[in-house]
């Protein structure tokens, strides 16, 4: 599932990105980080525009991101004052061993090439450290949301992460799951605005995009939950895989 091209198609969208992606529930973060006391050194790898180390510097923790875009880099910089993101990625981390108490990844952790990020995110927590990947995935139980994917081809809801990833490797205790449920507000241009930051949307075809486009348009006119909104609440479910350190 690691694709370099996908990957590194967000960093020229770096700033719309950073805009209309959902923020991480605080709950979540927290259960996350449950028996790390802040302030510890927690490190987010696949930082991307800072979205969840800006969450995560709100709960008063010390964060090292990692990412390896640079153009992703620089939005963070810019978007999260008095903070630089290290040049890096899962699979190879600029810190010394045992160097941090957490390590966080926020809807990135599907791009890793696992094994070796296991090992590299082993050698940089401490013993009993923390390691938690957490996904927000579009609820696509309702009826719209599935629909709103379908014609946007997010194919990448990374919905049963649960069955798919919670083996991190002979490093790893057993990994625990939890669920949070939470909504964003936004109008429909936004929402437009949020899939063209879309790996799919990114790379398709110009005229693959206006097919996308004009059958969004089609389903926020005509569907009856949306037609007429001035705002829709925007359905995610939040999952957080956690282990720790061996
Ligand atoms: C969907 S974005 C998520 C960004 C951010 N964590 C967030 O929650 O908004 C995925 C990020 O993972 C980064 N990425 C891709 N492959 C990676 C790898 N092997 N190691 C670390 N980061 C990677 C991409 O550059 C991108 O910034």
């Amino acid at each position: 599932m690691t694709d370099p091209t996908h990957a590194l198609s967000f960093g020229a969208a770096a700033a719309e990105y950073d805009r209309f992606r959902p923020r991480y529930p605080q709950e979540a973060l927290r259960w996350a980080l449950d028996g790390v006391p802040a302030p510890a050194r927690v490190v987010d790898l696949g930082a991307g525009t800072g979205i969840l180390t800006r969450g995560v510097l709100g709960l008063g923790y010390e964060v090292v991101p990692v990412e390896p875009d640079p153009g992703m880099r620089a939005q963070l910089a810019v978007a999260t004052p008095g903070t630089a993101a290290l040049d890096g990625s899962a699979e190879s981390v600029a810190l010394p061993d045992g160097s941090a108490d957490a390590v966080l990844v926020g809807q990135a952790y599907h791009w890793f090439d696992r094994e070796r990020a296991h090992a590299e995110i082993a050698r940089v927590l401490r013993p009993g450290g923390t390691f938690a990947p957490i996904w927000n995935t579009r609820d696509e139980r309702v009826a719209w949301v599935a629909e709103l994917s379908r014609v946007a081809h997010l194919g990448d809801n990374a919905g049963n992460v649960i069955d798919r990833y919670a083996d991190f490797g002979p490093a790893f205790e057993p990994v625990a799951a939890g669920e949070f449920r939470h909504t964003t507000t936004l109008t429909p241009d936004e929402v437009v605005g949020m899939l063209h930051t879309r790996s799919y949307w990114l790379t398709a075809s110009p005229e693959e995009q206006e097919k996308i486009d004009r059958e969004l348009a089609d389903l926020f006119a005509t569907h009856p939950d949306l037609a007429g909104r001035g705002t829709i609440e925007m359905p995610y479910r939040t999952v957080v895989l956690r282990s720790r350190r061996r």
